[in-house]
């Protein structure tokens, strides 16, 4: 089995991202310029927001972090959001999910500018993504994207079966694998809660993409010999050993698969730090228009 490193492939975009900000900088532009809205204080989304600002920090982008109270009104985060749109100095701008139950997530994403909409969320966005027209891809599937294309491991005309069908993960990265696109070119299978028989499903796949945030869900006797497993979840379980009580895991059992699968990502170390990197490089396509 070999590793499909997030840190390496993080690494290596990120010097290239960083060496094209100097560039853009030398021939006197601003640096790229990516606010991140955060309402409230939920741990783990704290936990990303600091992660996106340090990943800015790194490559030489400007950061803005706006923090807002967990009671903000629907109609004061919306009057943000305009604010944001017509800032001239920020190139793009996401608002971290989810958020509180008071607001509804549809109205907020429906308002975020499509140009400035480096989540790629918008529907206009989404639009565009399935239609294969330049757009920002939502970041998970692109930094998956960058991944396979780093390790130069062939798409087209393979099977890839997708588990999950979630807006931000499984149902966008099912349309970008069987896009006329390298990576892509893929004969794909999306399936979910419903799907009749998935062991039989998964097993027939060269490239299997595990988003159904279940720890240990995808198990060696669900992998043919050979195949490419890209592992998207991030769950705590519980470990008392840990200092926080918790041990993160992904939603392929690693042991296992890593006795089959041909090539494989780790959980922490994987997929979580490529789409770190898909989000500099959508606000690195917003800086230049
Ligand atoms: N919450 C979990 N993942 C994401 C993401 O990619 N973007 C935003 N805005 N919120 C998230």
């Amino acid at each position: 089995m070999n590793l499909l490193d997030g840190k390496v492939t993080a690494a290596a975009y990120k010097e290239k991202i960083a060496k094209e900000v100097s560039e853009l900088k030398a021939s006197g532009n601003r640096a790229p310029h990516l606010a991140a809205v955060l309402v409230g204080e939920n741990p783990a989304s704290v936990a990303y927001v600091n992660g996106k600002v340090k990943d800015c920090d790194e490559v030489g982008f400007k950061s803005t972090l706006i923090r807002l109270p967990e009671d903000i009104s629907q109609e004061d985060l919306l009057s943000k959001v305009e604010e944001l749109n017509n800032d001239e100095g920020l190139d793009g701008f996401i608002v971290q999910l989810p958020l509180p139950k008071h607001i509804d997530e549809k109205t907020v994403t429906l308002a975020i500018d499509p140009k400035k909409d480096v989540d790629g969320f918008h529907p206009e966005n989404v639009g565009r993504m399935a239609l294969n027209l330049p757009t920002y891809l939502p970041a998970t599937p692109h930094g998956i994207l960058m991944m396979l294309e780093h390790y130069n491991i062939e798409t087209s005309g393979k099977h890839c079966v997708v588990i999950g069908r979630s807006n931000i993960v499984g149902s966008p990265m099912s349309i970008l694998m069987a896009r006329n696109a390298n990576p892509g070119n893929a004969t794909v299978t999306l399936t979910h809660s419903r799907t009749a028989d998935l062991k039989a499903e998964c097993l027939r796949a060269d490239i299997i993409i595990a988003a159904i945030g279940k720890a240990n869900f995808l198990t060696a006797d669900m992998v043919k010999p050979g195949a490419v497993v890209i592992d998207v979840g991030i769950n705590r379980v519980e470990d008392a050993s840990r200092k926080r009580g918790y041990r993160l895991t992904g939603d392929v059992d690693f042991e296992g698969v890593s006795e089959k699968a041909s090539w494989l990502t780790p959980v922490p170390g994987g997929v979580g730090l490529m789409t770190r990197v898909a989000l500099l490089q959508n606000t690195l396509q917003a800086a230049r228009g």
